[in-house]
């Protein structure tokens, strides 16, 4: 099993759900996070004011799901996150070791 990480832009999680539940992936959990990217520090205009800016408002949408599931899941977000313009965010992929359904006992890829 995997998990996926995607840190997006908050305006698309709408679209990245549509595109999960298309691929048919159940299960998610969404994270309201701030970072910065590799343009980190950079001064931008707002209201006529400069200002630095350090950490941006992204979402974390995190999907554990069989090995074979993940390069489908990949292309459904990065299809229905990307803009083109910097700032749209990235994934990282790791690896689950168990995982366990409270309700009935089923572990493992059963438990997904
Ligand atoms: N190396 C990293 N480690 C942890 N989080 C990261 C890393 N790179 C980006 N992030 C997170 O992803 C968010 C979006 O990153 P962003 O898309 O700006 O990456 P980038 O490398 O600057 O690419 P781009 O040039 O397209 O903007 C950041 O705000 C941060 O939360
Ligand atoms: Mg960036």
């Amino acid at each position: 099993m995997r998990e996926i990480r995607a840190i997006i832009r908050p305006e698309k999680l709408q679209d990245v759900l549509a595109a999960l539940e298309k691929v048919g992936h159940p299960g998610v959990t969404v994270y309201q996070v701030e970072g910065h990217g590799r343009q980190a520090g950079l001064v931008e205009q707002f209201r006529g004011r400069e200002f630095r800016v350090d950490l941006l408002p992204k979402l974390e949408v995190r999907i554990v799901c069989r090995d074979e599931e993940v390069e489908r899941i990949l292309q459904a977000i990065v299809s229905s996150a990307r803009t083109g313009e910097i700032g749209d965010g990235k994934i990282f992929v790791y690896e689950v070791k168990e995982a366990l359904r409270i309700r009935s006992g089923e572990r493992g890829e059963e438990a997904l």
